[in-house]
């Protein structure tokens, strides 16, 4: 390689590095060094063990490795050292070594594989979650409460999600709740944990489900008995149906559009294609998790859905900005 390719190659791996080494945040917002959860301290744990049992043999083997670069290396006055053909001890002890590392990852591996699988405890919280092209649906059988992308869970208390895929196969996976596990048609998997810390904590799907699987987010919220029950509560009652103003108006339009027959608002529509909108104007985001929850934002998905999130079901309804407009000021109302 010449002066100039040289001089060229060091920029790069320099900024390679440094891409590399931002993508290592420890409390980045999808970190899984951050456990909140049993679930995720137990993975911890076990990757903590491997981690360390790794960064030893790495460094026993490089060592030898260096050891023996020095020692052997070629030098003129140097005889040739005696050559070795086959030897029993050797060859014995490097094949139960790597067998005993095996042992000691196998077993916290195998514990911790049985104590995620364990029968659900009686008084854990039961969620059904769907996973759909591309958003996710939460529906509490307890309280006969239905939402959308955002799953909220009462701090301490254990909770099993039942997973469950209509269309095709997807994977629930907020890291900092633990591990990833797939929603499968035609199968009912389980994801059982007890969330030990409060907060907002940002997920997605992480199995390929088609054009927009990297726009289909979830935030798990995680707080306090009493917080969780007000929240049920609110989300259990029907949302105020504005009476007059330019919110009004846009439950007119709502209620006279094709929206209807995709969309839940209960009380006013039965539609389940779509998120339940009940109470969107609570919820922090759009899309599952693509922009904002702002009237601007909502006109503009209203216009034209596909444009801001590709392959979606929900098509442009041939809406004028006003009508779309008035839609989402009545949209962002419901709380
Ligand atoms: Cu759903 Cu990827």
């Amino acid at each position: 390689m010449g002066i100039v390719g040289r001089a060229r190659l060091l920029p790069r791996l320099g900024l390679t590095g440094v891409v590399l080494v931002a993508g290592c945040a420890r409390t980045g917002p999808q970190t899984s060094l951050v456990p909140v959860s049993d679930f995720a301290r137990d993975i911890l744990h076990v990757y903590g063990i491997i981690t360390w049992a790794a960064v030893v043999i790495a460094a026993v083997v490089v060592s030898a490795l260096c050891w023996v670069l020095l020692r052997y290396r070629d030098r003129p006055d140097a005889p040739l050292p005696p050559q070795t053909r086959g030897h029993a001890l050797l060859e014995i002890s490097w094949t139960i070594a790597p067998a005993l590392v095996l042992l000691v990852i196998a077993i916290p591996t195998i514990q911790v594989v049985f104590r995620t699988q364990a029968a659900t405890p009686p008084d854990a919280l039961e969620v059904i979650v769907r996973g759909r092209q591309w958003w996710w649906e939460f529906s509490y059988p307890a309280y006969e409460l239905v939402t959308a992308n955002e799953l909220h869970l009462p701090l301490g208390r254990p909770a099993v999600l039942r997973l469950e895929g209509p269309d095709v196969i997807h994977s629930f996976w907020v890291p900092q709740i633990g591990g990833k596990r797939d929603v499968v048609p035609g199968r009912r998997n389980e994801l059982g944990f007890t969330p030990d810390t409060p907060g907002t904590f940002l997920g997605q799907c992480a199995e390929f489900c088609g054009t927009s699987h990297a726009n289909m987010l979830l935030r798990m919220v995680v707080e306090p008995a009493d917080a969780f029950e007000r929240w049920v509560v609110s989300e259990r009652a029907p949302a105020l149906q504005p009476q007059a103003g330019p919110a009004a108006d846009g439950a007119a339009v709502f209620a006279s559009s094709a929206c209807v027959g995709c969309h839940t608002v209960r009380g006013v529509s039965t539609g389940v294609v779509g998120p339940d909108l009940t109470h969107f104007g609570r919820r922090a985001t759009l899309g599952a998790g693509l922009l904002p929850n702002s009237v601007d934002n909502v006109t503009a998905w209203i216009l034209d859905p596909p444009r801001i999130k590709p392959g979606v079901k929900m098509p442009a309804l041939g809406l004028t900005e006003a009508q779309a407009r008035a839609i989402a000021v009545y949209l962002l109302s419901l709380k």
